[in-house]
């Protein structure tokens, strides 16, 4: 297994090849993570990773995602069949699996559901989440930005937890479609939170 540091050296080289934008954000994301991970007592090192490597598929366009999750074997649900850009995670997830020498479980998980949560996601994985929902940049897509910060520094859950709830009802009130992982991810935080 590559150490961490020539994965953090192969995302960096693989990062110069993504549009400044991108680049941008996931390097605001890379900051942000660093603040949860120190607040919550995570490994800087592997919340730095999950942060770099999250949007390595995002410039992908839908048909290619489409054609390299059936090479990959990823399973696309009818919700991403409709909307491909939902697997930009979990293609990159693979890889950076298959070809950047990932071999950590939790980070994988991490960036394979950053878009739409899993019930299975570790603290790891929660804060690479909410990490790049806390880009200051987003703060127009998301109004309840500054509440979800303070949240996501005093407990991983309960932030997930409002970030998930008002999305899923802003989609529900649109009559658009919700992941089946949201919201098991949902359910599953709510079954442990209430204790
Ligand atoms: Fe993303
Ligand atoms: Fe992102």
């Amino acid at each position: 297994m590559p150490d961490m540091p020539e994965l953090l050296q192969r995302l960096q080289s693989q990062l110069e090849s993504l549009p400044d934008g991108l680049q941008a954000h996931i390097y605001r994301v890379r900051d942000v993570a660093l603040e949860l991970a120190g607040r919550h007592n995570i490994d800087l090192q592997r919340a730095e990773l999950g942060a770099l490597a999250h949007d390595i598929c995002r410039a992908v366009p839908g048909d290619d995602l489409l054609r390299m999750s059936s090479e990959f074997g990823v399973d696309v649900s009818e919700v991403e069949q409709d909307f491909p850009l939902l697997l930009h995670g979990p293609v990159g997830a693979e890889l950076l699996r298959r070809e950047e020498g990932l071999t950590d479980h939790d980070l994988y998980e991490a960036v394979r559901w950053h878009s739409t949560a899993h019930a299975s996601l570790d603290p790891l994985g929660k804060l690479i989440f909410l990490a790049d929902k806390l880009d200051p940049q987003k703060a127009a897509v998301y109004s309840y930005q500054a509440k979800l910060r303070d949240l996501a520094l005093e407990s991983l859950d309960l932030a997930l937890l409002e970030f998930l709830s008002r999305e899923m009802a802003t989609r529900i009130e649109r009559g658009e479609t919700v992941h089946p992982a949201s919201l098991e991810a949902r359910n599953s935080l709510i079954l442990k939170l209430r204790g």
